[in-house]
């Protein structure tokens, strides 16, 4: 009999710099998923990987001074690092420059122009010329460009459309008549608006950048990265050249992505694989956002969360049963150090580690480290059995709505019945009469049966804690089976063995300094690249008359806090110049000052005073100073 399938996705992050914990959240989230289903007999294909073309990765490689390719092989190398050290289980990581997804991207382009869903098209939009960007209406902040804050401008150039309005009617249908394709339901009601408002066509081509996959029938154009990037789904399983992959594991299962890029996994994409003819996804799924206190995660405001650091103090593990069980899936959390380390302290050190080190410290201690067997039912068994042998069911319906954090709590509802176990039967107590032996027996078998049963049920969460618990039951030669979540009675005669504390205890003051010792460790000083203007010609510049001038006099401006009023004396003009340095200067540090001045600018009035050219000032964007000189006064500078 052939397996059952099941294919997951994470998204294919940017390597624009190294990830943070929201990228390792949802990768953990899929890898949890990817182990469980495999546990539960389950042929699964994960997939994750890179999504390097576009502006903003060859923005940054150029301010690094190296090829975008250098650069992101240097990252992507990085992300596969932290995969490794979060025993990341994926089956393949795609990288969007590799040959066999760039010849598929174009082959996917050339079956969607083919089916006349691509046509040529003009594409107006604002475009910053420093940039070369192009931004849409909204993006663009009070007519200047959001990346660098300077004037835009209304700029056509040719780009190549998908005919996205062609499907717009069989989307509304999809989320209408197929509430399981999109989850949470929020997302969903979202989208359907979203399609109802209407879908213009999508730009799918760039031509003010290069680094991207060409268009093949005009290399003058890229393809737009969010076509590139979403075909990784198919095209690391072989579409539409090697269908092998592609006929085995397609439809996916699930497309797990962060709520902001729901919108691209369940329109756009969904409606390029009705231009392919090709079946969709059978579930997209939009997870929250983990958030700091003062907004979302960030490397631009330096507001992260290095997950290296975490996994370095804590151990890989803990740091897993944190984000599983923490967040509600679907919404979003906050982070912070206290609730992570509390977590780790309560359920991991004391509640699971306690029971696993107790239990083989007293099989040792009473019974010579051999594991005994079952001698006959007494009080509290019985309870203590239904409620592990239950826990793989209500485990299996919570991993069906990935609700891993209700999955962590019904395990842990084990954990503490066990722990209680213990206090109800009081071994130490039954120790210490050699008529009750049998009982003592019983309890000791029946706690190393519900700490087997939780080291299954841990398994897709936390590997290596299962194994080691195993380890120190004596079954580590078995291989983890779910089946045997569901039995009891399996274990006689092992010998246990005590290893280290499984989590240790941690101090939380004291971690909670650590931390932040961690967080004020000044960033590797990053300068920041010098920016240049587009070039200019020596024409250009010589329309520029630069002079030096001396500050006579200089007030304050009567109505603007900002500005300060200086007469300047250039040769033998002497004129009023208004600058916006008042926050950086007094009226007498002015006074006095030789200065460069633009002597010929087009007067204009500030506030009522008039303002005749411009004096220079250098300026680090927190603060200016003087660009002064020792030259004649009336001189010109050129
Ligand atoms: O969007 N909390 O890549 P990306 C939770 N390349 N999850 C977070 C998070 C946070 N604070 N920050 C990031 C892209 N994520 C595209 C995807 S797919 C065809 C192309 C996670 O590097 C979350 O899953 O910006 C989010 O969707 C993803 O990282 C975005 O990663
Ligand atoms: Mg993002």
């Amino acid at each position: 009999m052939t397996k059952k399938t099941y294919y997951i996705s994470t998204p294919i992050y940017y390597p624009s710099s190294n990830l943070h914990i929201g990228h390792t959240y949802c990768t953990v989230m899929a890898d949890a998923m990817a182990r469980f289903k495999r546990l539960a007999g389950y042929d699964v294909m994960f997939l994750t990987g890179t999504d390097e073309h576009g502006q903003k990765i060859q923005k940054v490689a150029d301010e690094k001074g190296m090829s975008p390719q250098q650069h992101v092989d240097e990252i992507v190398e990085g992300i596969k690092e932290l995969w490794k050290t979060m025993e990341i289980s994926y089956d393949d990581f795609i990288r969007t420059t590799e040959p066999r997804h760039i010849k598929r991207v174009q082959n996917i382009f050339m079956k969607m122009y083919e089916k006349g869903d691509i046509y040529k098209g003009e594409y107006e939009g604002w475009y910053c010329t420093p940039c070369e960007a192009f931004w849409t209406e909204t993006q663009i902040e009070e007519g200047k460009c959001p990346d660098c804050g300077r004037p835009v401008e209304k700029a056509k150039e040719s780009a190549y459309f998908f005919k996205l309005s062609k499907y717009q009617d069989r989307l509304i249908d999809l989320f209408e008549n197929n509430p399981e394709f999109l989850q949470p339901d929020t997302r969903r009601n979202e989208m359907l608006s979203f399609a109802r408002q209407g879908l213009e066509d999508l730009c799918i081509s760039r031509s003010s950048f290069n680094w991207g996959i060409p268009v093949p029938i005009d290399e003058k154009h890229v393809i737009y990265v969010w076509l590139d990037a979403l075909s990784n789904y198919i095209t690391a399983l072989g579409y539409p050249d090697e269908p092998e992959k592609f006929d085995k594991y397609w439809p996916c299962d699930v497309h797990l992505v962060g709520k902001e890029i729901v919108r691209f996994h369940s329109i756009i994409w969904p409606a390029m694989l009705m231009s392919l003819d090709v079946p969709l996804p059978k579930k997209v799924l939009g997870h929250g956002w983990i958030l700091l206190e003062g907004g979302k995660m960030s490397k631009s405001r330096g507001n992260i969360v290095d997950p290296v650091k975490l996994i370095e103090r804590y151990g890989v593990d803990a740091l897993k049963y944190f984000l599983l069980r923490e967040y509600t899936f679907g919404q979003d959390g906050l982070y912070t150090n206290e609730v992570m380390l509390n977590r780790m302290n309560f359920d991991l050190a004391n509640d699971l580690g306690n029971l696993v080190s107790r239990t083989v410290a007293m099989i040792e201690k009473y019974n010579g480290g051999t594991l005994p067997p079952f001698k006959g039912e007494g009080e509290f068994d019985a309870d203590l059995k239904a409620v592990a042998l239950g826990a793989a069911d209500k485990v299996e319906a919570c991993m069906d709505r990935f609700s891993f954090s209700q999955a962590l709590e019904e395990i842990w509802i084990v954990v503490r019945r066990t722990n209680k176990y213990i206090d109800e039967t009081m071994p130490w107590v039954l120790a210490k009469d050699e008529s009750t032996k049998d009982r003592l027996d019983t309890v000791l078998h029946n706690l190393a049966e519900a700490i087997r049963i939780i080291s299954i049920l841990i398994y897709p969460f936390m590997h290596t804690t299962s194994k080691e618990i195993r380890k120190q039951l004596g079954i580590w030669y078995a291989d983890v089976a779910w089946e045997d979540a569901f039995r009891f009675n399996m274990m006689s005669g092992e010998t246990v063995k005590k290893g280290d504390p499984i989590f240790p205890r941690l101090d939380i003051e004291k971690e909670l300094e650590a931390l932040a010792a961690l967080k004020d460790e000044p960033a590797e000083p990053e300068a920041a690249p010098t920016e240049f203007k587009p070039e200019i010609t020596i024409e250009d510049f010589e329309k520029i008359d630069l002079k030096v001038g001396e500050i006579l006099e200089c007030k304050k401006h009567p109505k603007a806090d900002k500005l300060l009023v200086s007469q300047v004396k250039i040769g033998t003009d002497t004129r009023q110049i208004v600058s916006g340095v008042a926050k950086y200067y007094t009226p007498e540090e002015m006074k006095g000052k030789k200065v460069i001045v633009v002597a010929n600018l087009k007067p204009i009035s500030l506030r009522g005073e008039e303002s005749k050219g411009m004096i220079l000032f250098a300026d680090n964007g927190e603060k200016l100073a003087f660009v002064t000189t020792d030259a004649e006064n009336g001189n010109s500078v050129n």
